[in-house]
């Protein structure tokens, strides 16, 4: 006999979502190699991937940025803007552009977010937002998260641990442990 049909279960069947993200560390201990690591992860960029960039006040997510934007060869210095909270620098050839985000100045207010339209924009850029936590997560079901902090006993305060997290199937495609290597 046949299983009772049930449309109600059958909708509640999960849809293969991927539950373990992708995890690599790297050691960078200089202001320069963290501008390579950038370098070279702008070449397993697409457009529509969304970027967060975490870590305190001078980690280096501005640096690893400025790299971003060298890979990509796009337009324009990345830079710290003082008022400025989203910049897009267009693509000198037919790549992507990289649009750099610097929510810090941004309150909790996810209405002045919004005002960005980085939904509009994400599906034929490279989104990458500095202290974005809690404010862009929904911008993309798949994201590459970028922790970088200052090593503990680092006396020469140059040397930094980057935590690369993709979550999303984006992510698992991407061979992010070639950034180790
Ligand atoms: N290994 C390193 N990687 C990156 N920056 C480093 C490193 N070592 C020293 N630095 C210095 O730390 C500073 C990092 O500044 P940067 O603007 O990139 O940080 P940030 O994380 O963007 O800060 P903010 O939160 O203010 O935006 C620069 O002055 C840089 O020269
Ligand atoms: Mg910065």
């Amino acid at each position: 006999m046949e299983a009772p049909h049930n449309p109600a279960t059958e909708e509640a069947e999960p849809v293969a979502r991927t539950s373990t993200p992708t995890i690599v560390r790297i050691t960078v201990t200089s202001p320069e190699q963290m501008q390579e690591l950038g370098r070279r992860l702008a070449k397993l960029l697409r457009a529509g991937d969304l970027v967060m960039l975490t870590g305190e006040l001078g980690a280096g997510k501005t640096t690893l940025t400025r790299g971003l934007g060298e890979g990509l060869d796009v337009r324009g210095a990345v830079t710290s803007p003082t008022f400025v909270i989203a910049r897009v620098h267009p693509s000198l050839g037919d790549g992507p552009p990289l649009v750099h985000v610097d929510a810090y100045r941004l309150g909790g207010g996810l209405d002045e977010m919004e005002d960005l339209d980085l939904d509009v924009s994400l599906p034929e850029s490279v989104i990458v937002v500095e202290w974005g936590e809690g404010k862009v997560e929904g911008l993309s079901e798949d994201r590459l998260q970028v922790l970088i902090h200052r090593a503990t006993g680092d006396t020469t305060d140059e040397v930094r641990e980057v935590t690369l997290t993709g979550y999303g199937e984006r992510w698992t495609a991407a061979d992010l442990a070639t950034l180790a290597a």
